[in-house]
């Protein structure tokens, strides 16, 4: 292989520019030409690239987002658009692709295997619902922001005794609710693969409120309901005043953490050394601390399900 692409799709996340910087350097070292794709799939049909040296993906490693930029195509979602990406990566003499994003940009990375060209995918989204790796980039990141934001909100709810409903992202992943729920010792996570009793929150947070106890946490993944919903549902049952923050895109955005630094480097690294290995149509991953690596058309059909599990313990804690 003698000239590689990489492009970052879909919802940006913390830890995208480790592994464009560490797919680059490695292929480099290979001898092996670069180009990156700006703003996904959309790059790629417009043609809209840049040669990458080594040079270019300086100072990249502790910043959030991409300097890639990403974006969701409709073109390319179609049949037409994908033709028209191969003939391009044809004519530009691009022999192999990186694509670094979620579910939807691996789904796009499974239809341009099928249509010959050699893909790796790196598993990348805040929402950590891609199956065959225990962590997606950028779900690391995320969880610090949000639990950062949650301990802020703490200290105000309880100079008020508060309850707060904060919205979380996730789409129809509880992961990030869950996790952040346990972390920051909350007392009750909404997820949506777990239905919510809101009988039984009302109970809870009114014994609470009973006990004398100054604030309540209620964790809520965004795919499970709206936070304003929930709170107008609960707050004449629960003894506290509520309020809502929907912490929103703040999630997704700054400096990576070690981890996310640290991931997204392996993940480039190994990307490259297995596209240049011959390998196709798979997506690298973290299987207990390991590299491992798995084909797109076993990941994409494949669902991650350890949600209910974590959403059990988040609910033991949080009592
Ligand atoms: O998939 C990542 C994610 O951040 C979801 O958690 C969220 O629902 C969605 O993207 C938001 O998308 P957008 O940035 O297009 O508003």
């Amino acid at each position: 292989m003698k000239k590689i692409g990489i492009l970052t799709s879909g919802g940006d996340c913390s830890g995208m520019n480790a592994a464009i910087r560490s797919a680059t350097r490695t292929a480099l070292g290979h001898g092996v030409q670069v180009v990156g794709f700006r703003k996904g799939y959309a790059g790629l049909l417009k043609g809209d690239l840049l040669e990458m040296t080594t040079r270019d993906v300086a100072g990249i490693l502790h910043r959030g987002g991409t300097f890639l930029q990403s974006a969701r195509s409709e073109e390319f979602r179609t049949v037409l658009g994908r033709e028209k990406a191969v003939r391009h990566l044809q004519d530009l003499g691009v022999e192999g692709l990186v694509v670094i994003g979620g579910d939807g940009s691996l789904n796009g990375a499974l239809a341009l295997h099928r249509m010959g060209v050699p893909v790796m995918g790196i598993p990348a989204s805040i929402d950590n619902d891609i199956a065959f790796t225990d962590m997606a980039l950028g779900v690391d990141t995320a969880l610090n922001n949000i639990i950062y934001a949650v301990d802020c909100i703490k200290d105000t709810a309880s100079s008020h005794d508060r309850a707060f409903v904060i919205e979380v992202m996730g789409r129809n992943s509880g992961y990030l609710a869950s996790m952040s729920a346990i972390a920051t010792g909350a007392e009750y996570a909404i997820i949506p693969e777990v239905e919510c009793d809101i009988a039984d929150l009302c109970n809870q947070l009114r014994q609470r409120y009973e006990e004398g106890r100054s604030n309540a946490i209620i964790i809520l993944a965004e795919g499970a309901g709206r936070a304003q919903n929930i709170a107008d549902n609960i707050k004449d049952a629960i003894g506290f005043e509520t309020r809502v923050t929907v912490l929103g895109h703040y999630q997704r955005g700054g400096a990576p953490s070690v981890f996310d630094r640290l991931l997204g480097s392996r993940f480039g690294h190994a990307a490259v050394e297995q596209l240049l290995a011959g390998e196709k149509g798979k997506m690298v991953g973290l299987c207990c601390g390991e590299i491992c690596c798995t084909a797109l058309e076993t990941v994409v059909v494949s669902e991650k399900t350890q949600q209910d599990q974590l959403h059990d313990l988040s609910m033991i804690l949080g009592i």
